[in-house]
């Protein structure tokens, strides 16, 4: 008879539906799911209770920093902050300083990730300067190319060929959706507009997202990924041309409203929409047309975010720790569907990655877990934030659903607030090389 590690109580999210029993662990991987009753020996038992179990939530889409924007946030601030959130994989963007582009580079970036990190973290690399560098990247264990509106809104047939490589190579590519010829036509018209932050989202307006959408899919043909769409227009655009889409936890929980009342610190590309649009995005996660949710953490100084001039504010919001909450609370009060939001931090994200041990509680996947309470009600504290960036747009607010624990190959790397592993737990995630 099978022997287990440990057994997890709890009301588990099993094949669809809420099971009051437990989940057994063996060698970092789930062996059995049901009924303590029936459930084999075990070296040790962790009761939570009431409590929700389900799949370690995977974010597809944050920015770690590290390298010298360190002092913005560095591999082991971003995991504890990731652990904290409920994540236990998160894909790191390549934007960093140096940018993420060069073979060199992605290797110095895992070596400098590898002792720090205590979930689970990809990389994604940024558009090589040639196809020698792209060959040499694809080497690595980069989950796939992430392309910024500068990299392809006036790229030419190279760009398609790499495009094509990369695709053949099995990697993903992912792209930032914002048309840089009408942001720039908006900035050149309208010079009045370039003071405060108020007017963001009219000078990169939702017409740029569609345009950018059309302009990718002239470039690459269908198959790539964009990334954090703002409105049900764009995941229409998106869909028509081929691509698969995220959704950020920005455009579902903030709206136009909070940069106009909070400022600069609701500055974040591409901007927060209005409150209708923002409704239809609600209603088409509702509808189960958004499978892939992200948070986009994207953390700053609170000294660079503290200015209100139009172009020193960088654009961006760290929300690793309040993403899932906030979704929670939506889910509490109705306005979202609790079974759509789980799906889209954990089987949405898998499915992008075609993982098929990742997002899913059942026998012989991964014993990554998330733990939470969608009833407990705790006052957002940015100054409790494992991240480095300690503010928050949901700054002293109140949010129903809070995540208690986060569990990582049956390791509690995560429980009420403290960090359970050493640095150095959470393992390199990519492509066999
Ligand atoms: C991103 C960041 O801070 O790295 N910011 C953001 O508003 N999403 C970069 C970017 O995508 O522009
Ligand atoms: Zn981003």
């Amino acid at each position: 008879m099978m022997h287990l590690d440990k057994l997890f109580t709890g009301r588990i999210l099993y094949e669809g539906d809420f099971l009051e029993g437990c989940v057994g662990v063996r060698d970092g991987e789930i062996f059995f799911v049901g009924k303590e009753a029936n459930a084999p020996s075990y070296d040790e038992k962790i009761d939570f209770n009431r409590l929700l179990i389900i799949p370690g939530l995977i974010d597809i889409h944050a920015h770690l920093r590290g390298m010298r924007l360190k002092h913005k946030e560095d591999f082991s601030t971003g995991t504890f902050a990731a652990a904290a959130g409920g994540f236990t994989l998160v894909l790191d963007m390549p934007n960093t300083d140096p940018p993420t582009n060069t073979h060199l580079r992605m290797m110095e970036k895992i070596e400098e990730a590898t002792p720090q990190i205590v979930v689970d973290v990809g990389f994604y690399f940024g558009k090589p300067s040639d196809r020698n560098e792209l060959q040499k990247l694809l080497k690595t264990v980069a989950v796939g190319l992430k392309l910024y509106p500068e990299d392809y809104c006036k790229a030419g047939s190279e760009t398609t060929g790499m495009l094509e490589t990369v695709r053949k190579h099995g990697r993903k590519i992912v792209f930032h959706p914002e048309d840089v010829s009408i942001i720039e036509e908006n900035r050149r018209r309208y010079p009045e507009q370039l003071k405060g932050v108020e007017k963001h989202g009219f000078i990169r307006p939702v017409e740029a997202e569609l345009s950018a959408l059309d302009v990718f899919r002239s470039l690459s043909g269908p198959g790539a990924h964009a990334t954090h769409l703002t409105t049900l227009r764009s995941i229409l655009r998106a869909r028509a041309n081929g691509f698969t889409f995220d959704v950020s936890v920005n455009h579902l929980t903030l709206s136009e409203e909070d940069l106009l009342r909070m400022g600069s610190i609701c500055k974040v590309n591409p901007p927060l929409r209005s409150q209708e649009e923002r409704t239809m995005l609600l209603q088409s996660l509702n509808r189960g047309e958004v499978k892939i949710l992200a948070t986009d953490h994207a953390p700053h100084t609170l000294e660079e975010k503290s200015s209100t001039l139009y172009d020193e504010v960088p654009s961006g919001i760290p929300c690793l720790e309040t993403a899932f909450p906030a979704l929670l609370d939506l889910a509490g009060r109705g306005a979202l569907n609790l079974h759509n939001v789980i799906d889209g931090f954990t089987r949405g994200p898998a499915g992008f990655l075609g993982d098929d041990k990742l997002g899913v509680i059942r026998e012989r996947n991964a014993a990554n877990l998330t733990v939470v309470d969608p009833k407990e009600e705790w006052v957002v504290k940015p100054e409790e934030f494992h991240t480095k960036a300690k503010f928050s747009p949901f700054s002293n607010r109140v949010l129903r659903g809070r995540v208690k624990a986060t569990i990582l190959r049956g390791e509690l790397v995560y429980r009420e607030g403290e960090i359970s592993v050493p640095k150095g737990f959470g393992k390199i995630y990519g492509a066999k090389s």
